[in-house]
């Protein structure tokens, strides 16, 4: 069976760990060379680094150490990209950060690293990315394809995580604004909402108040997987969603319909 992604170049930020990191080694799998980025190679998981794992099973990357919060750090990977590849054909803008705070107990200075990473991060991938696949010549009827990380909490309130909550739902405006405006230009631009997915170092104690939460929400007789959310994520990166855009993928075990 041939494979979804073949031939392509993906850019995926916070592929070290987590849901990035299952994104990457599923597009390696299906056939594109992966740009990883991150600012740290060590997965929160543990276990080997990305980009390892993407080469022991004969796939073809590249890392980069990004900070996506700061413009010249993701300018100049995705113009390492392309000259490297010679494309860009898919970003998800994965990367993202929390507080872990209400309101009041919000500092200026976690809104604004929350901020930082979640929305200008996004705001700096997408807009480095159109400017790329506005060069392109389109290939399977589309110049490129943006990926957008937000999450069930960005469509319901985010239990005491207001500047997470907020940055999620400016995830979803931004893609369907992207993919409005850039739509003339057959750049794609979708969003995967994940509901409650297990990520993290293992055995660290989760808070029980937000873990006994996500358990009573999600009908779905277990939490997520990474996995889960690289199916749907090498889905929207394929040839087989093209008149899909501005769109947001939910992937949540049912939680949004409860
Ligand atoms: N895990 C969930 O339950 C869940 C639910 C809904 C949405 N999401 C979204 O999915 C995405 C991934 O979540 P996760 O649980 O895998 O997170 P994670 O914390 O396990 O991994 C995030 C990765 O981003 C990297 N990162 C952090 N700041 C960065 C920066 N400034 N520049 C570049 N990289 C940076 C981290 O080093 C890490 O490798 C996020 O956008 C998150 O909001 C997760």
């Amino acid at each position: 069976m041939s494979r979804l992604l073949e031939g392509k170049v993906a850019a995926v930020t916070g592929a070290s760990s987590g849901i990035g990191r299952a994104i990457a080694l599923s597009f390696a799998a299906e056939g594109a060379r992966v740009a990883l980025s991150d600012i740290t190679t060590e997965p929160k998981e543990g276990g080997e680094q990305t980009l390892d794992l993407v080469r022991q099973a004969g796939g073809d990357g590249m890392y980069t150490r990004v900070d996506v919060s700061l413009w010249a750090d993701v300018d100049a990977w995705i113009g390492d990209i392309v000259r490297e590849f010679g494309r860009l054909d898919v970003i998800v803008n994965n990367a993202a950060t929390y507080s872990g705070t209400a309101l009041v107990e919000t500092t200026s200075a976690q809104w604004e690293e929350v901020m930082g990473v979640n929305m200008t991060g996004m705001f700096n991938g997408c807009k480095r990315a159109v400017q790329q696949m506005l060069t392109q010549e389109p290939v399977a009827e589309s110049r490129g394809r943006i990926i957008n990380l937000g999450s069930q909490q960005g469509i319901v309130t985010s239990p005491r995580d207001t500047a997470y909550g907020v940055s999620k739902a400016g995830a979803i405006y931004i893609t369907r604004q992207i993919a409005v405006d850039y739509a003339k230009d057959l750049i794609i631009c979708n969003s995967i909402s994940p509901g409650k997915v297990v990520t993290g170092k293992p055995g660290l104690p989760m808070d029980p108040a937000l873990m006994e939460n996500a358990r009573r929400r999600t009908p779905w007789p277990r939490l997520g997987r990474p996995q889960d959310i690289a199916n749907a994520a090498v889905f929207l990166a394929s040839d087989r969603a093209t008149f899909i855009t501005g769109s947001n993928l939910v992937v949540d075990g049912g939680w949004l319909a409860g």
